[in-house]
């Protein structure tokens, strides 16, 4: 089957996905019987344009050298996003715009309007799940469309898909973990001497930041995906308010120096419980044993642990990732998409 594909977002998340489908493509094909071609791609300043093929290897090349998409013959340019999805012709969008952690918005509408349009959505932006999983989760069940977002946890670690799919009847009953990867960087390299001043910059050129690095210091981001995740495994409800939260801005290397005396490290620890009827939720810096679970993920490692009614405790672990496992969770969403309009037809 061919998939036509929209980009709302072209970023560095949407560009290294962009190259992984490229380089895929042929295992696409024969593995999955996938075609694909890029029919939409909106930017915020950077242009919005349609057509009935974008080169998407030149796409990603004029961005990141001319710094604009590039003028194609016969490509459609339109003023935003809002009119892109109105209008392109696509069988799947991808939001990768980025985290507004105070509504969530302009992508909660971005996909509204793509769902209404009977287009099937994949994101890795948390905000939409945070602020609208509800909502959003209905309307595309009764438009009969995909939506996907297994990149706005872990990454490409099977999170959602995990719960969803191996473990049957189980209830989640709580989790905990270490969700950010640019604190739990800056306090490792803080760990071996470096300043946080220092550790966020190469965090930037890592490109693991969010575009405003003050919502992952102040826990923003860890915030809004203990919400995602207590949305999603736990029905909970919550909005990024609801959680208690710490970031890790006033740490200093004579507090981690104080913990390694202690054979301990600092992390920033997310933690969701259900007491009585309702869902607590936290995230703060913690001082772990440096040969704990938690105190094991290192630099961009990641780690949550499941707590579940059937399958007693449960933990993922993801070593060092990069930008390639959050194209490889659109990817594997943009796989799973295409299984379902495939057993549709
Ligand atoms: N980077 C990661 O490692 C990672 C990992 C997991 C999840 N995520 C999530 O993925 C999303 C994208 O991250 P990123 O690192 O790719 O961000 P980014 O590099 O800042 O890219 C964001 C893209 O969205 C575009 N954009 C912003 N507002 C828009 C609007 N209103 N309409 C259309 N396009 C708009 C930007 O346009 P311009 O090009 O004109 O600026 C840019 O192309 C975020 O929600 C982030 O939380 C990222």
């Amino acid at each position: 089957m061919e998939l036509k594909i929209g980009f709302v977002g072209f970023g560095n998340a949407a560009r290294a996905f962009a190259r992984l489908l490229e380089e895929q493509r042929a295992r696409l094909l024969s593995e999955y019987e996938i075609r694909w071609r890029t029919t939409a791609i909106a930017t915020a300043s950077h242009g919005c344009i349609m057509a009935d093929e974008i080169d998407l290897a030149h796409a990603v090349a004029a961005r990141e050298t001319e710094g604009a998409l590039p003028s194609l013959p016969g490509a459609v340019i339109v003023r935003d996003s809002f009119e892109l999805i109105q209008s392109c012709d696509a069988d799947i969008l991808f939001e990768t715009t980025p985290l507004n952690p105070i509504d969530g918005q302009p992508a909660i509408t971005h996909i509204r309007k793509a769902i209404e349009r009977s287009i099937n959505v994949v994101t890795a932006n948390k905000g939409p799940l945070a602020f609208a999983f509800k909502q959003l989760n209905e309307i595309a069940e009764r438009a009969g469309v995909a939506f996907r977002f297994e990149g706005t946890v872990m990454d490409g670690a099977p999170v959602f898909n995990l719960i969803e799919t191996c473990l049957p009847a189980v209830e989640v009953l709580g989790f905990s973990g270490v969700l950010n990867s640019t604190t739990n960087y800056i306090l490792t390299e803080m760990e071996s001497g470096r300043s946080f001043e220092d550790a966020l910059i190469e965090a930037q050129r890592l490109r693991i930041a969010e575009a405003n690095p003050d919502y992952d210091i102040d826990a923003w981001d860890a915030a809004v995906k203990t919400v995602v995740l207590a949305n999603v495994l736990m029905r909970a409800d919550a909005c990024p308010a609801d959680v208690a939260r710490t970031g890790i801005r006033q740490i200093t290397p004579h507090h981690l120096k104080e913990a390694a005396g202690r054979g301990n490290v600092l992390r920033l620890i997310a933690r969701a419980n259900r007491s009585g009827g309702e869902v607590k939720l936290s995230v703060a810096p913690e001082e772990v044993s440096a040969v704990s679970l938690y105190g094991s993920a290192r630099g961009t490692s990641s780690v949550l642990a499941i707590e579940t009614d059937l399958m007693g405790e449960l933990a993922l672990f993801e070593n060092n990732p990069g930008i390639r496992q959050t194209a490889y969770a659109l990817l594997s969403d943009m796989i799973r998409v295409h299984t379902g309009l495939v057993r549709k037809n």
